[in-house]
């Protein structure tokens, strides 16, 4: 419920996206928001009003002369209270009015007349030859100028049958923008590097050793740090997880591939901050081969020979300049003393523990947090809550 409390006044303009809106009000009521559906004339010819209003729970408004608000104006009593204004789809016409200031609807006087600290949103819709068009651009630079924050729009295939700019982004990815604008920029301007899920350590072409990681921890934490404002790459090993959204994800397999994927983003920008929360397996096989291991008795066993693997976390550490340095511990027990110990081992400032059995692969988790002045914990919740706390934590100690 990301949006507890929150009374968001979404509005739509004309567009075949309008579609996609009805996905986007179910997704904002379930995050536990108030949606208040305000509608252009032309946004009507895609998508009813009734379909609105009964995903949105709440009277649709269409018409600048609705005598259902008391005093007769909705222009102003319906941005009041609001803790966002977001317009999807936005139409080209729509922002060419936001950027002159023009009043000829419920819709586009209202913004107008918002109160100056409810932040308006757009996510503009169009066809790619019209998001081009200089005119546009040149209304899009001018609503920028005056804060209205543009939420894509994406590249891809439209319904008109071109190809290009101009695409409305999914409602999951406008949901997360959402939620996002609501996160204190706390890292805006930082690099954070993570690492993520499992490793496969190849025994032969089909076969290898792997773990139970699902990634969803080291996921939430890239999430967490991209609304909190950073740029964010994570470097996973094999998950079933899509791409967090705004984050740059490098695909890896083996705990080398993942050792030098790292090695390549800090080569290639200034990092702020590593968090290691991949689970690494420490060895591979030596003697993994090319070709499908095949029994040719009963009593025949393969013999697999081991070699370490590198230790990415403590390489990084070990660098001339590291970047801020997080570790993960995934231990079986003895969870308050291992983690002291291998916070030392390890030689980073921050060392994250957690039950290896209690967690992977499931939604919840607790976390216990080891740096030099002890340790703290944080209480079992979701992976998304304890994300975005151990980001907090995160902040506070580089921000010292
Ligand atoms: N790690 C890593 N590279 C490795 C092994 C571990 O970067 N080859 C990182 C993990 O991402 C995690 C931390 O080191 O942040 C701790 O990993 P863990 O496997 O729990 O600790 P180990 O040092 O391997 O100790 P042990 O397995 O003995 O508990």
């Amino acid at each position: 419920m990301r949006l507890a409390g929150k009374k968001i006044v979404l509005g739509l303009t004309g567009g075949i996206a309008c579609y996609k809106v009805a996905e986007l009000t179910r997704g904002l009521t379930k995050a536990g928001a108030s949606v208040h559906i305000v509608m252009t004339q032309s946004a009507t010819q895609f998508i009813t009003p009734v379909t609105m209003q009964a995903l949105s729970g709440n009277t649709v408004y269409t018409d600048q002369w609705d005598a259902r608000i008391p005093n007769n104006m909705p222009h102003i009593d319906l941005t009041r209270g609001a803790d966002a204004i977001v317009i999807a789809p936005c139409s080209t016409n729509f922002i060419a009015k936001l950027a002159h200031g023009a009043c000829d609807d419920l819709l586009s006087t209202l913004c107008v007349a918002r109160p100056h600290h409810v932040p308006l949103l757009i996510a503009p819709a169009m066809n790619v030859e019209m998001w081009l068009n200089p005119a546009t651009q040149r209304n899009v630079t001018q609503v920028k100028a005056d804060g209205i924050k543009v939420l894509g729009p994406a590249a891809g295939e439209q319904a008109c049958g071109e190809v290009g700019m101009g695409r409305m982004l999914e409602a999951d990815q406008l949901l997360t923008e959402i939620i996002a604008s609501f996160q204190a920029k706390t890292l805006a301007g930082k690099s954070v590097l993570i690492t993520a899920g499992p490793t496969f350590e190849p025994i032969d072409p089909v076969r290898g050793i792997t773990n139970l990681s699902s990634g969803k921890m080291g996921y939430a934490i890239a999430q967490a740090a991209w609304e909190a404002g950073a740029d964010v790459t994570l470097i996973s090993g094999p998950t079933a997880l899509d791409a967090p959204y705004g984050v740059r994800k490098v695909q890896t397999q083996t705990a080398q591939q993942m050792h030098d994927a790292v090695m390549v983003e800090l080569a290639a920008h200034h990092q702020h901050v590593f968090i290691a929360v991949a689970a690494v397996a420490d060895w591979r096989v030596a003697n993994a081969s090319s070709q499908k291991i095949k029994k040719t008795s009963d009593s025949d066993t393969p013999q697999l020979q081991f070699a370490q693997n590198p230790d990415i976390l403590a390489s990084v550490a070990a660098l001339a300049e590291p970047p801020y340095c997080v570790g993960f511990a995934a231990e079986s027990e003895n969870l308050l003393e291992y983690g002291a110990v291998k916070r030392a081992k390890k030689n980073v400032p921050l060392l994250v523990g957690n039950i290896g059995h209690h967690t992977f692969g499931k939604d919840e988790n607790e976390l216990v947090l080891f740096d030099v002045n002890g340790h703290k914990a944080l209480p079992r919740a979701d992976k998304h809550t304890l994300a975005i706390q151990l980001i907090q934590e995160i902040t506070q100690r580089i921000s010292k």
